[in-house]
């Protein structure tokens, strides 16, 4: 089917999905709406690429589930790639797209910078390109659309959060994730600017644990060797690392949760069973749960339909005082 006929094709489709669809946003663990009897349209016109960054983390594999589970509903031809971390694997894939004429590429970019030439060839080629999560440090022209959370907000948040179980005083280490990542700058930048306002809060250390539970168990358990139990908060920027940080501490002879209080981000199944137990304080929500947004948006941009540049998904702040009474509603 040429060009202009599959887009009519998808054009109609978009009229019916967009009626069905009511353009819900996530939030409290749940997914954008799909529509309803999602099962019985399907879009077999629409061409997708999208360059994922890899595996790192629970959050990561449920917004590839939540990716490929949209895609299977509404029929959509998925070409999805795993970069296993490698900005380079990324590149390739979206040239690879960009070679099969897709009909919109999205990709998570690993890293902020890096990108303005592959995007580039993708405008050149008319290829409406989505920002799924993480955003990039290049002009606003060189993409349609990023949707993803806010992770100054979010850094911002786990400060306030983590003062207020400190008592607005006391010595905290900061576990980072991958250099140079959006999530790694935004919420380092919003949690060092609300710490701003509050002088008897320093942090010791930041050090990278690269968004993985391991490397975070490696690095908190390091931190102790230094440190010890001068340590009396974690920043974890996300829950994998927080998990890790738990086994390092509990290893240690300290109790998780009580004697170090910990504060993650990300709101996965396993923070509130770790909430539930005491041993993680408070986890800022960043849904993973991206997929409808992310084809909601595709099908309005393979139809030149307006949308916005930055589509935020709602998101929450969970503690342990309702870990127990969230679990069973949590999606991923
Ligand atoms: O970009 C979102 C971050 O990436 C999540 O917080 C983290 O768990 C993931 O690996």
């Amino acid at each position: 089917m040429n060009v202009l006929l599959r887009r009519l094709a998808v054009a109609l489709a978009l009229a019916w999905a967009l009626s069905a669809c009511g353009g819900a946003a996530p939030g409290a663990g749940g997914s954008a709406a799909v529509p309803s009897d999602a099962h019985s349209k399907t879009y077999p016109e629409l061409v997708v690429g999208f360059a994922q960054i890899g595996a790192e983390s629970e959050w990561r594999t449920a917004n590839t589930r939540s990716i490929q589970e949209t895609a299977n509903q509404l029929g959509v031809e998925l070409e999805l790639s795993d970069a296993q971390q490698q900005q380079g694997n990324q590149i390739k894939a979206i040239r690879s797209f960009i070679a099969q004429g897709v009909d919109v590429i999205g990709v998570s970019p690993v890293v902020e910078t890096g990108w303005d030439e592959v995007f580039a060839e993708v405008k050149q080629a008319g290829i409406p390109l989505i920002l799924l999560d993480r955003n990039a440090d290049v002009a606003a022209d060189l993409y349609s659309a990023r949707i993803g959370a806010d992770f100054v907000a979010e850094g911002r948040s786990a400060c306030v959060e983590l003062a207020k179980l400190l008592d607005n005083r006391g010595a905290i280490v900061v576990l980072e994730g991958t250099e140079g990542s959006a999530p790694m700058l935004g919420r380092g930048a919003g949690f060092a600017e609300c710490l701003g306002g509050y002088p008897d809060m320093r942090v010791l250390e930041r050090r990278s644990g690269d968004f993985i539970r391991a490397r975070g168990k490696e690095v908190m358990a390091g931190l102790l060797r230094e440190h010890g139990s001068a340590i009396e908060g974690v920043f974890a920027q996300n829950d994998d690392m927080a998990l890790g940080a738990i086994e390092a501490i509990e290893e240690y002879g300290l109790r998780p949760g009580v004697d170090i209080k910990i504060v993650s981000v990300d709101a996965v199944r396993a923070a509130f069973e770790a909430m539930i137990a005491g041993k993680l304080n408070v986890t800022i929500e960043c849904n993973p749960l991206l997929g409808p947004l992310f084809f909601e948006t595709a099908l309005k941009l393979a139809n030149g339909a307006p949308v916005e540049q930055w589509i935020k998904p709602a998101e929450g702040v969970y503690r342990q005082d309702t870990a127990a009474l969230e679990l069973p509603r949590r999606k991923y």
